[in-house]
């Protein structure tokens, strides 16, 4: 049986009490329902100032939760204002998404830099979450994990068809050294396992569906 990764992808959402309801919210539902996460690995990717107290609360609920930060610094440590390192995230995480397309599309971010990352990443021990938008993005050498994220699908409740989306996986791990590939856009609990049925497909990042934690659970629940 294949592992299968549930990424939830809060974006710039959430404060720290919110989070802490929201960890609270996920134990007590995933306890009530004895829901199983048997060959299931739960990442919840949140801002920086959120990963902190969540490990915390995680670990005090004793969680099987890993955390992931939604972006990283190209630069080692230093004089670059405003940036947050690869070393400072992995005092709070164990993975980091990088170049997801509102990053691309919002903030600029290029194949030099996002590759730059990839390497830093890499570098302090952080497990890198390359999205790509399709099979025409280039994927950084050495990359473990693929995240697919067709910008039409991503927040407009148009997912891509499983078909699809498993002919992006399989030409993924044909043509690079990539293990693992994630499908990301409109997942919900009644199309996941759509999705995660494919060969190809060894999970799947959620985007608005992760807000609400027990919308989050159905999905785990459904993968
Ligand atoms: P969505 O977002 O689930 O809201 O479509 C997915 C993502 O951007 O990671």
């Amino acid at each position: 049986m294949k592992t299968l990764f549930i990424v939830a992808n809060w974006k710039s959402n959430k404060t720290i009490s919110e989070t802490e309801k929201w960890l609270h919210d996920f134990d007590e539902k995933l306890k009530r329902e004895n829901i199983s996460l048997e060959n299931k690995e739960i990442i919840v990717s949140l801002s920086f100032t959120l990963l902190e107290h969540a490990n915390y609360c995680s670990s005090n609920l004793k969680l099987p939760l890993k955390f992931a930060a939604q972006n990283i610094s190209p630069f080692e440590e230093g004089a670059y204002t405003g940036e947050v390192s690869a070393k400072q995230i992995k005092e709070f995480a164990d993975y980091v998404l990088i170049g997801h397309s509102e990053r691309r599309k919002n903030f600029l971010e290029r194949d030099e830099m996002l590759f730059k990352k990839v390497e830093l990443a890499k570098q302090y021990g952080l497990i890198p979450i390359f999205c790509i938008q399709g099979k025409d993005t280039k994927v950084p050498k050495d990359v473990e994990i693929v995240a697919y994220e067709p910008v039409f699908a991503i927040g407009t409740g148009n997912p891509d068809t499983p078909e699809s989306a498993e002919k992006i996986a399989n030409y993924i791990k044909v043509n690079t050294g990539v293990r693992y590939i994630f499908y990301g856009g409109s997942v919900t609990s009644a199309n996941i396992k759509k999705f995660t049925k494919m060969p190809n497909i060894d999970g799947a990042l959620v985007g608005g569906a992760s807000l609400d934690p027990r919308k989050f659970l159905e999905i785990v629940a459904n993968a």
